[in-house]
């Protein structure tokens, strides 16, 4: 009893000192203060600043319901992690990150080197969501070393209009600068990013309901369901009102001949336009490996419930508006498709009734 007054008077003044404190330890304008911030609910990560080389941005574990807001160029420094670290990973439910005022860049030109991520220099990825449910709105991100954001084991999340810029000097060198890959993940939205890269601009690997929507790519392998590999499960994609330029294909689902219990089922590419499409306007192919189409398609994933609707639009001379090469495919319903400009007259094999545009 005797003890009580004075507990009370600490702990008023714990209280009264508390929001200062944390206000001060909610801000981190350098890589040092990041860590400190992961106890606030409100979050403010302020450029300019560097990530020295080699260090990660550790954003997991963030208290439920947290706001954060980026501002300024964040620039990560040239280091040497290999493409099994990310150089930020983020991690929490409830998340609502605000980045319209903020600008990462992970200093992909001193990485490229024509090889991307199957050897040469080290290369980290960029962005890794884990686990991650809410929203990330406005980022700019700029010269990814290798695949820009890696979505993972995420239930919920939507990227609203998100810039990824990996245009570099060097650009040509700048291999397997995916724009998002997702995997593991159900109810991700991603609507009005803007992708310039050179490769997937969206590579679908594995998940559920998931909507692409209002997404600009520019420079890229295309809007891509796969690769798909043993195990891999699509069920439930709607892909509409994007716009594919100046890449090498525009629509397409890749799955590995030998990938045994995985599948792609109900996929919708709807009111898709397109424009200097170089190889394929549309190529749905069960004969991908990541060294190249073997021309032996194999159906350990089928792909079924496929409806492309309202997918328009031109392609240099040696282009092909549609190549199926499917070995295990069905339900194919294909309406007003319109590419032009492909001098390669379209081939659909291995499916029955062929779809209409072939
Ligand atoms: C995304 O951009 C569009 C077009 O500029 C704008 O109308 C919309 O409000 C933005 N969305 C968000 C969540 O900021
Ligand atoms: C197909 O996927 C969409 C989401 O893209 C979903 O709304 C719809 O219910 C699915 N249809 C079936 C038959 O499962
Ligand atoms: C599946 O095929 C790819 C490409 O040919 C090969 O690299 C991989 O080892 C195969 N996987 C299995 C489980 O056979």
């Amino acid at each position: 009893m005797k003890f009580l007054p004075i507990i009370t008077a600490f702990a008023v003044t714990a209280v009264i000192a508390a929001p200062t404190k944390e206000r001060a330890r909610c801000v981190a304008t350098s890589f040092e203060q990041i860590s400190g911030t992961k106890i606030c609910s409100t979050i403010a990560i302020r450029g300019p600043f560097t990530v020295p080389a080699n260090k990660m941005v550790d954003l997991t574990g963030l208290k439920s319901g947290t706001t954060i807001t980026i501002t300024g160029t964040i620039t990560f420094a040239k280091g040497n992690l290999d493409k099994n670290h990310d150089l930020i990973t983020i991690g929490g439910s409830n998340i609502k990150i605000d980045g319209t005022k903020g600008t990462l860049d992970g200093s992909g030109p001193q990485y490229w080197d024509g090889k991307g991520g199957n050897g040469g220099i080290n290369k980290p990825k960029f962005i890794r969501l884990r686990k991650m449910s809410g929203s990330i709105t406005g980022l700019t991100v700029l010269n990814s070393p290798v695949h820009t954001f890696a979505i993972n084991g995420c239930n919920g999340i939507t990227l609203t209009n998100i810039t990824i810029d990996n245009r570099g000097p060097k650009y040509a060198l700048g291999h397997n600068t995916d724009g998002f890959d997702v995997s593991s993940s159900s109810g991700v939205t991603i609507v009005g990013a803007k992708v310039y890269n050179n490769d997937d601009c969206l590579a679908l690997n594995s998940g559920t309901n998931i909507a692409f929507v209002g997404n600009y790519c520019n420079g890229g392998h295309g809007i891509s369901i796969g690769s798909i590999k043993a195990g891999a499960i699509v069920d439930g994609v709607s892909l509409t009102g994007n716009t594919v330029v100046n890449s090498a294909n525009a629509v397409r689902i890749k799955a590995y001949a030998n990938a045994t219990g995985g599948k792609v089922n109900n996929v919708t590419y709807a009111d898709t336009t397109l424009s200097g499409i170089t190889n394929y306007g549309v190529i749905i192919q069960q004969d991908y490996t990541n060294e190249g189409a073997t021309g032996k398609p194999g159906g350990a994933a089928p792909i079924t419930n496929v409806n492309l609707y309202n997918i328009h639009g031109t392609m240099t001379k040696k282009g092909q508006s549609v190549y199926i090469l499917c070995a295990k495919c069905s339900n194919f319903n294909f309406q007003k498709i319109a590419i032009t400009g492909g001098s390669v007259a379209p081939k659909c094999a291995g499916i029955a009734p062929k779809p209409s545009g072939c």
